[in-house]
């Protein structure tokens, strides 16, 4: 299955609500059954931002996974893992920081974004500073191609681009490079390599990438060369040495469209989310509480919708025969609010109620849950250290 490798990640800073289960995880589970996929807990990069508070780790650690495994994220075919059991990711982060330009982290928007909004922190450190490229090396240890995130983070994924591509021109030029790959070419049995050789020199020539896309295509054919030879005979059609760091690209998520109790996009920093967890009686207070079209004081005040965050609610949850029962009722003023919550509260504790038994049996067999982030974390290991020995390699640090 499965030519891409997806990955992305999510920091443990506290419950997750709606807003990450349709703006997220409802994609996360989507591309799980395409591509080999990897979702890992950021649990360093909590540290980035709140590296003074007391955050129990292993708390969040353990109920975000389960609600990862509550919403869907199957652990039999996508790996799920702790950031933090996988140390090869600060290793390679470390060896990154080595040609990283500082400007290149200066210049990401959420450096300057984030020192505004969270005022109350000092984040003028070291490793704040760093964090995108902490986050570069999480995605190029699993040689990742897809990573879907958010919008905030495709400056992040930009970096890392950026990152690879002077990594494999640095280091990616063996000394013998040439004469390797055009041994491994010759592997490709007689015809393939001619052809190999011939879009090779045209792109080479003219610039075609006609050409370079069809070679990209022969050498993803090929069956009886080594990844290393793949990527030797990839670097050698664009001249820039073996591709060690395959640069990723981003997955854009749709913004999402869950709104809040309060009409703002759902966030945990606006405190207007309904969590995974809440229970029913908790679901029906904060939806009953939701202010509405502040014109209607009375009954028998006519509404209108578009200035209403409970029926952007509605147009997440609602069928169209709803969606006009609440128009009818609202404008002409026959009914009241309360009434038009009510099959909202029922949509949303529907949605939540099988969520929360399986959260509630996860919940109970914590060796489970240990079990799974464990083995996670072993397979993404294997892989996290086959590239590790690669760019040690190209760095000459394996003597
Ligand atoms: N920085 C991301 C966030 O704040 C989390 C993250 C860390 C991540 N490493 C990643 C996302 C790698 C995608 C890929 O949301
Ligand atoms: Fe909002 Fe519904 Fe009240 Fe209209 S009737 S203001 S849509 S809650």
């Amino acid at each position: 299955m499965k030519d891409h490798r997806v990955l992305s990640g999510m920091r443990p800073t506290g419950r997750l609500h709606l807003g990450h289960y349709h703006g997220v995880l409802k994609n996360w589970i989507e591309l799980q059954n395409e591509y080999d996929s990897y979702f890992f807990v950021a649990d360093w990069h909590a540290f980035t931002t709140h590296y003074s508070d007391k955050i129990d780790l292993e708390k969040n650690v353990c109920e975000m996974v389960v609600d990862w495994l509550a919403s869907g994220i199957n652990p039999n075919t996508s790996t799920i893992f702790v950031q933090s059991k996988v140390p090869e990711h600060a290793e390679l982060h470390l060896l990154l920081s080595m040609s990283t330009p500082l400007s290149w982290l200066e210049r990401v928007p959420s450096y300057k974004d984030q020192q505004l909004q969270l005022k109350t922190k000092d984040l003028a450190t070291y490793g704040f500073l760093g964090y995108p490229l902490l986050q570069s090396a999480d995605i190029l240890i699993y040689k990742a191609g897809l990573v879907p995130v958010g919008e905030d983070q495709v400056a992040h994924v930009e970096l890392t681009r950026e990152v690879a591509r002077r990594f494999n021109y640095v280091y990616g030029r063996e000394s013998d490079f040439e004469e390797k790959a055009e041994t491994a070419a010759s592997k490709m049995g007689k015809k393939q390599a001619k052809l190999y050789r011939s879009l090779r020199k045209s792109y080479q020539e003219t610039g075609d990438d006609e050409a370079l896309i069809k070679a990209k295509a022969l050498l993803g054919e090929q069956k009886n060369i080594t990844l290393g030879d793949r990527e030797r005979l990839l670097g050698y059609i664009e001249g820039v040495g073996k591709i060690i760091l395959p640069e990723p690209e981003s997955l854009l998520t749709k913004a999402s469209k869950m709104p809040g109790l309060d009409g703002q996009k759902m966030s945990k920093s606006y405190n207007n989310t309904i969590s995974l967890r809440d229970e029913p009686a908790e679901v029906e207070q904060k939806i009953k509480r939701m202010p509405t079209d502040p014109a209607r004081v009375k009954l028998t005040d006519p509404g209108d919708p578009s200035k209403c965050p409970v029926w952007q609610l509605h147009e997440v949850y609602s069928l169209q025969e709803t969606l006009d029962w609440v128009v009818e009722g609202c404008t002409k003023a026959k009914m009241g609010c309360i009434e038009c919550k009510t099959p909202l509260i029922k949509s949303v504790v529907d949605e939540l109620g099988p969520m929360q038994e399986r959260i509630a049996k996860y919940q109970s067999d914590s060796n489970l849950i240990q079990e799974i982030i464990f083995e996670g974390s072993e397979r993404a290991r294997v892989v996290a250290k086959e590239t590790m020995e690669d760019v040690r390699d190209a760095m000459g640090l394996t003597y």
